[in-house]
């Protein structure tokens, strides 16, 4: 007889996202008629840029010949994109990461958990709260957690909670943790870490040895200055983080599959007898072990992003959903409702009215506005009482979303 993993059988309940599915399809089968209009799920709606298409176009006839066709390329990915990001994404900002320093890889969900295979079991490990689920339940499955409470929080975890309380700016933890998983801009709140929030973090680090997983996917999104795009621009951050980003926000990739992971040479972690070991080795035998690489068509396509065609036209992008994400704030406001998040992030977080619990106001929201959005519990406890809506959609969807909230709050 096989043995299973017995840390999935702590997990609480499904994926969110896939449950919340399942609750939209079963009132979709029971209402044929409604017209439901998804602000769930961070998906992205509208077509890939044209730069993108037309250089993955090019790389489809390259694999057509025989003399330009192309087999396994390098699993860390191919220099032409690794460089380009670096000069872009890093360089452009004053923050030294060289080329060979980024992963190149098919998601930043995959990284964030995949990366836990290089790091020990007794790591204190700190999340925010609320927090992107994955970051939460790659722990428990790796078995650096015990068992939930009745609010869905893993024994062993330290959360940091970030409510209206403290403005979803989370304060350093009280105790000493080796890891600290960050997201800005945050999703779910979509808020954004200051600068000199990042420069206390670094500096905590640092300090206490710790690391920190920065996930920057929704750094497009950024439009305050005082915004750091990356964590490396945060002098000293080198010695003490790892950033994961993807194209699926930026350049409209969700389906497409691109992403990446910069780990920095000097970065180390202790063995358990006492030596210091660089992470960037240990990532790289991981990542050229369980992973060949992401297509070249699409590592074509995500180099496009950074040509100026590429450049002008994701932008575009980004401010057409980020408009969505202010007419939203604007309109739930004038609603009557609290709202956070959607100047830096696609995303929109609002206290839930009348005390409703967040599934209650899905729930309802769901059969009275047939609107979808994200339960703030879903994200951790501290996110009960408040509801993410995405700005991901087409322009009409989102007026008359607004005009269904509108309604819905009247009563
Ligand atoms: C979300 O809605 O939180 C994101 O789309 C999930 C993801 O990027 O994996």
């Amino acid at each position: 007889m096989a043995y299973v993993n017995d840390n999935y059988l702590k997990l609480k309940a499904g994926y969110l996202f896939p449950e919340i599915g399942r609750r939209v399809s079963k009132f979709a089968k029971e209402n044929p008629q409604a017209k439901v209009i998804r602000m769930g799920i961070g998906d992205v709606t509208e077509p890939l840029p044209a730069a993108c298409i037309s250089a993955m176009h090019a790389a489809v006839d390259e694999m057509a010949r025989r003399e330009s066709f192309r087999g396994y390329g390098p699993e860390q990915g191919f220099d032409f994109l690794r460089e380009a990001i670096a000069r872009h994404d890093f360089q452009s900002r004053g923050a030294q990461i060289q080329a060979d320093e980024i992963f190149v890889s098919d998601g930043s969900k995959c990284d964030t958990g995949n990366i836990l295979d290089i790091l020990g079991k007794s790591n204190v490990i700190a999340v925010t709260d609320p927090v992107y689920p994955v970051y939460v339940d790659t722990n428990v499955m790796a078995g650096h957690t015990g068992e939930a409470d009745a609010g869905g929080r893993y024994a062993g975890l330290v959360y940091l909670p970030m409510t209206e309380a403290n403005q979803f700016v989370p304060a350093l933890p009280e105790q000493k943790v080796d890891i600290v998983y960050l997201c800005s801009p945050n999703n779910p709140t979509g808020m954004a870490a200051s600068r000199s929030a990042l420069e206390k973090w670094v500096d905590y680090a640092r300090k206490n040895e710790a690391i920190i997983f920065f996930d920057a996917a929704y750094e497009a999104f950024i439009t305050e200055a005082d915004v750091p795009h990356s964590i490396y621009e945060i002098e000293g951050a080198r010695e003490c983080a790892i950033e994961f980003r993807s194209f699926s926000k930026t350049a409209g990739f969700t389906g497409t599959r691109c992403a990446f992971t910069v780990v920095p040479k000097g970065l180390t972690a202790r063995t358990s007898t006492g030596e210091n070991v660089e992470l960037h080795g240990l990532w790289n035998r991981r990542h050229t072990t369980k992973f060949n690489g992401v297509s070249y068509i699409v590592q074509r396509g995500a180099e496009a992003v950074y040509t100026p065609e590429g450049q002008s036209q994701v932008r575009q992008l980004v401010e057409f959903y980020l408009e969505n994400a202010r007419l939203m704030c604007a309109g739930l406001k004038q609603a009557g409702l609290t709202v956070y998040g959607g100047v830096n992030a696609p995303y929109v977080w609002l206290k839930t009215p009348n005390g409703l619990s967040s599934w209650d106001f899905f729930d309802q929201l769901l059969s009275k506005a047939h609107l979808v959005g994200t339960p703030g519990s879903g994200f951790g406890a501290s996110g009960e009482g408040y509801f993410r809506l995405s700005a991901f959609n087409s322009r009409a969807n989102v007026l008359e979303a607004i005009e269904r909230v509108n309604k819905f709050v009247q009563g």
